[in-house]
């Protein structure tokens, strides 16, 4: 693989991105960043801090930048995004012109059963929700954002996706 790829990992709240990242990184001997830690090292405060101080807007603002950011590091690196990151100002054609985008494509089943309720209050848009309002908000924010998620050069689907399966797919892309 390229010695300067950039790996960046798209997909719903609880696709397994930043975990899957972490161990694709290792495998490959790549860095690994995760954009919301990023954002929350620079800013100094949690992810339902910034929304709930300065809205959803600036967290949006905040994502485009960190991403620019990271996209210039050069050397090689597996990044996990938050669910809503390509999804706003064209960030994905960014990611695109810079990386190499996977979208991780789970069912919403398999999200609800990820996203318990301690994993969904740590996140602005499912705070406070019941497991019915999860679902129903997954589904809106899927049917929204599947159009960005779909841009992406790699698309994986299922339940169960290991980083095997994830190398393999990387493999034939550079073949
Ligand atoms: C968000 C997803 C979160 C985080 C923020 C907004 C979203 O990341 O960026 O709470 O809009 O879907 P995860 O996808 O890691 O949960």
């Amino acid at each position: 693989m390229n010695n300067s790829a950039k790996i960046v990992l798209v997909g719903m709240p609880g696709s397994g991105k930043s975990t899957l990242g972490k161990t694709l990184a290792g495998q490959l001997g790549f860095d690994f960043y995760d954009l919301d830690e990023e954002i929350v090292k620079e800013e100094g405060r949690s992810i339902p801090a910034i929304f709930m101080e300065n809205g959803e807007g600036y967290f949006r603002r905040t994502e485009t930048r960190v991403i620019e950011k990271l996209l210039q590091i050069d050397s090689a690196f597996v990044l996990s995004t938050g669910g809503g990151a390509p999804c706003f100002n064209d960030n994905m054609t960014l990611i695109n012109r810079h990386g190499i985008s996977v979208f991780l494509n789970v069912s919403i089943e398999q999200l609800l059963l990820r996203l318990t309720k301690n994993e969904a209050d740590k996140r602005p848009m499912f705070q406070g929700l019941d497991t019915g309002e999860i679902r129903l908000k997954l589904q809106d924010l899927l049917a929204d954002r599947e159009v960005y998620y779909e841009q992406s050069k790699i698309m994986l689907s299922g339940d169960d996706i290991s980083t095997e399966h994830l190398i393999s797919e990387l493999m034939s892309f550079f073949r």
